[in-house]
């Protein structure tokens, strides 16, 4: 049960914390990567640094400053033990953590809020790139406080397309590469850049005309879905269906080229 009287939040002022947070824990980023930073694994190609850490540490004291009774889920520390709020605020510190390890230039700080299980704020901010990607719930989704939209692109060889892989690659055989191959013959490209976070906001400004990913957790899309929604985009499972964050699979296009991915993903692989 919430609190009782949880005192109601402006979604500008979850909007304008989400900013600053993402801001900081970006600026954070670019000094770790500047500077130095340890790296362990958490499998053979799963890594995390110490840049995750700080980042994180950093988006969370921004919102316990304001909101100390909000729930929070971060990648790296879990959930947090709180009274249950309606509030909760979603959190990928650092998504795209093995390009950040490499010196590739690509990765975000990712935040989402819910609102009594509602995606109502998301912010993904590309530090290298000083690119903040803002959404509010029937706010419309913009870039560095301009509106973005999707693409007009109709069929899918006309269709720029991402994915990505799970660190699960090498142990199952659900590993998303009988898509990946499908996919490379029927779309005019197709990309991996190892940030979901990012490849949700570029479907959402038109860059990315599709994106499906096959085992995704909360952190990776919970700001993502909503600057994407609010761009005018779809966002479904691979049957179709409503999708819900704390499902693993996601097909987000520009909503024109949805039918045609969900029936590469329905292909039987068999010959
Ligand atoms: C990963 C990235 C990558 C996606 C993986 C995620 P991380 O997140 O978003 O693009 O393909 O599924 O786990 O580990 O860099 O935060
Ligand atoms: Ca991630
Ligand atoms: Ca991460």
């Amino acid at each position: 049960m919430p609190p009782l009287r949880e005192e109601k939040c402006s979604p500008e002022s979850l909007l304008s914390v989400a900013i600053g947070a993402a801001r900081a824990a970006g600026d954070l980023l670019l000094q770790y990567a500047r500077t130095g930073f340890r790296i362990e694994h958490k499998n053979p190609i799963d890594l995390v640094t110490d840049a995750d850490h700080a980042a994180e540490q950093c988006v969370i004291d921004c919102i316990r400053a304001k909101y100390p009774t909000h729930q929070i889920l971060a990648e790296e520390r879990g959930a947090e033990v709180q009274p249950a709020s309606r509030y909760h605020w979603i959190i990928d510190p650092l998504d795209g953590t093995t390009n950040f390890a490499h010196g590739f230039p690509f990765y975000a700080v990712s935040i989402g809020v819910e609102y009594y299980g509602c995606g109502l704020i998301g912010v993904v901010y590309d530090a290298t790139r000083n690119e903040l990607f803002t959404a509010q719930a029937g706010g419309g989704a913009r870039l560095n406080g301009a509106p973005i939209m999707v693409s007009a692109t109709e069929h899918l060889d006309g269709a720029l397309l991402v994915t990505g892989f799970a660190y699960d690659i090498r142990d199952t055989p659900n590993n998303n590469l009988n898509h990946f191959a499908r996919f490379a013959l029927k779309a005019q490209g197709l990309r991996r850049t190892g940030s979901a976070a990012l490849d949700l906001c570029y479907v959402a400004a038109g860059r990315f005309d599709g994106f499906w990913e096959v085992k995704l957790n909360p952190w990776d899309m919970a700001a993502g879905v909503i600057v994407l929604r609010e761009a005018g985009g779809k966002v479904t499972d691979f049957s179709g269906n409503p999708h819900s964050i704390y499902q693993p699979e996601l097909v987000a296009s520009n909503g024109l080229v949805h039918e045609a991915m969900l029936s590469v993903l329905r292909e039987d692989p068999s010959p």
